[in-house]
């Protein structure tokens, strides 16, 4: 299915036949001493530019010239979603604000929105890395690019937009929702590439199978997934069932947006970070210290050619390691597991919505739309499953209950956890149009 073409084999192209730029090739040392001669600047423009930065580094006891090797900035306070917050709305910029040509926001679930500010340089860079990643993803010169994901404050499809259009592509703009018209439009316009997150991409298949389409035999090629944890096996089952590739793409609005790390279709082994514009770093999320590279813990991300928003280590709650350059020599992340957010305790026990999806994904008879309840029953809390069977499965209550049987019990042997699994017909579990809520909290409020 991988996309290379025979033009493209050899050094210095992309999969889809694109010339890759020079940094993509660059050793690892000359990365490691670009990327300490752009922390400098960022360290200095935030604490030129931002009374906060410098407040937090002289309490620190630091200041930008302490930089040396790229270790000592383990020195350095980390930033957390917190100071954005109390910095609300424009606090945390660094350049005037009739530089900035462009807001985001995130809406997050409780309090003020998370703001952060480009200015025109910042779009370009954006837009760059954008294109960089489609190009990682396979996209070939001519391809149409179809983005499903949502339009506005939310930084997926202005973000994809521009990064489409910078590589030169054809880009529908159609956002998320109207599912309908987003397989008719795929269906009549025959998109190459679609730019969506993978909980709505199985949307958009079943919608394509009930309108009498065969997934398999849509126009497209790749599909550019992010926004949301997913696992391998959601990627091996999204594959199947479209007969693309489906390549991963992370981001951050705090850190810029989609396009900070992206997989390179040909090993589809985790995105690499573009580490030419973001140092990363991963620590342990209980104490705050620096791990090696291959060891578990919390992403951290410092900007490197940021002007409006520069971000100085900040906390992302993902959880990943790093790892080696392989298609390229920049490291990479592994694919996320989830988020630190999302954890939920039961009994004692850690568990991510993404090792339930990884179970759910081993059962044939199971479709993979799944929602994680918690509850509590007698002061502990409680954990039920909620997913579908297959359609085309019997519905009937004995398949339920033996579906649901048997995952419980995959779950208690593999997780170590008792929980509550609800089998449930096609169609129950709320589809999402954007990033799919995993996690529900019914928990009585204390
Ligand atoms: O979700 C940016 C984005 C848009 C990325 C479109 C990819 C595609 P935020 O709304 O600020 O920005 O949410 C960022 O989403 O910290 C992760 O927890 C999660 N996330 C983003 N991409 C991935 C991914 C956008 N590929 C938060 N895998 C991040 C897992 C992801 N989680």
């Amino acid at each position: 299915m991988t996309s290379a073409s025979p033009a493209a084999a050899g050094a210095g192209f992309s999969a889809g036949g694109f010339p890759l730029e020079p940094v993509e090739r660059a050793s690892v040392d000359e990365l490691r001493a670009l990327q300490l001669e752009r922390l400098r600047g960022t360290l200095r423009h935030a604490w030129e530019g931002v009374p906060h930065y410098r407040k937090r580094f002289e309490a620190a006891g630091v200041h930008p010239d302490d930089l040396k090797s790229l270790d000592d900035l383990a020195r350095f306070p980390f930033t957390t979603k917190g100071d954005l917050r109390e910095n609300y709305p424009f606090g945390m910029f660094a350049v005037p604000r009739d530089r900035v040509v462009r807001i985001h926001a995130s809406s997050g679930t409780t309090g003020k929105p998370t703001v952060v500010g480009y200015t025109r340089k910042d779009i370009d860079t954006w837009s760059d890395l954008v294109a960089r990643s489609i190009r990682a993803a396979g996209a070939r010169p001519g391809d149409m690019v179809h983005v499903s994901y949502g339009y506005g404050l939310f930084t997926g499809g202005l973000g994809a937009h521009y990064g489409a259009e910078r590589l030169g592509l054809t880009v529908v703009p159609f956002g998320g929702g109207q599912t309908e018209r987003q397989v008719q439009l795929i269906a009549d316009f025959r998109p190459d590439i679609i730019m969506v997150t993978p909980s709505y991409m199985l949307a958009i298949a079943d919608e394509l199978e009930r309108s009498g389409l065969d997934p398999r035999e849509s126009s497209l090629r790749i599909g550019i997934f992010g926004a949301e944890p997913w696992t391998n096996e959601m990627r091996a089952e999204i594959e199947k069932r479209l007969a693309i590739d489906a390549v991963d793409i992370y981001g951050l609005s705090e850190v810029m947006g989609p396009g900070v790390a992206n997989e390179c279709v040909e090993t589809k082994d985790g995105p690499t970070i573009w580490e030419d514009h973001f140092y990363p770093e991963i620590v342990d999320p209980e104490t705050g210290r620096v791990l090696p590279d291959g060891e578990f813990g919390e992403l951290v991300f410092t900007s490197l050619t940021k002007e409006a928003l520069p971000i100085v280590r900040y906390r992302t709650r993902d959880l990943t390691r790093l790892l080696p350059g392989t298609a390229r020599t920049m490291r990479r992340m592994q694919k996320i597991t989830g988020r630190s957010d999302d954890m939920m305790i039961i009994r004692g026990v850690n568990v991510f919505p993404s090792q339930i999806e990884e179970l759910i994904l081993q059962r044939p008879n199971l479709a993979p739309h799944y929602v994680c309840e918690l509850g509590r029953e007698d002061h502990m809390d409680t954990l039920t499953v909620r997913v579908e069977l297959k359609g085309g499965e019997h519905h009937d209550r004995s398949a339920a209950v033996g579906a649901a049987a048997a995952l419980e019990h995959a779950i208690k042997s593999y997780i170590g956890v008792t929980v509550r699994v609800l089998v449930e017909p096609p169609g129950a579990v709320e589809r999402s149009i954007g990033k799919a809520k995993r996690v529900v909290d019914k928990r009585p409020k204390a």
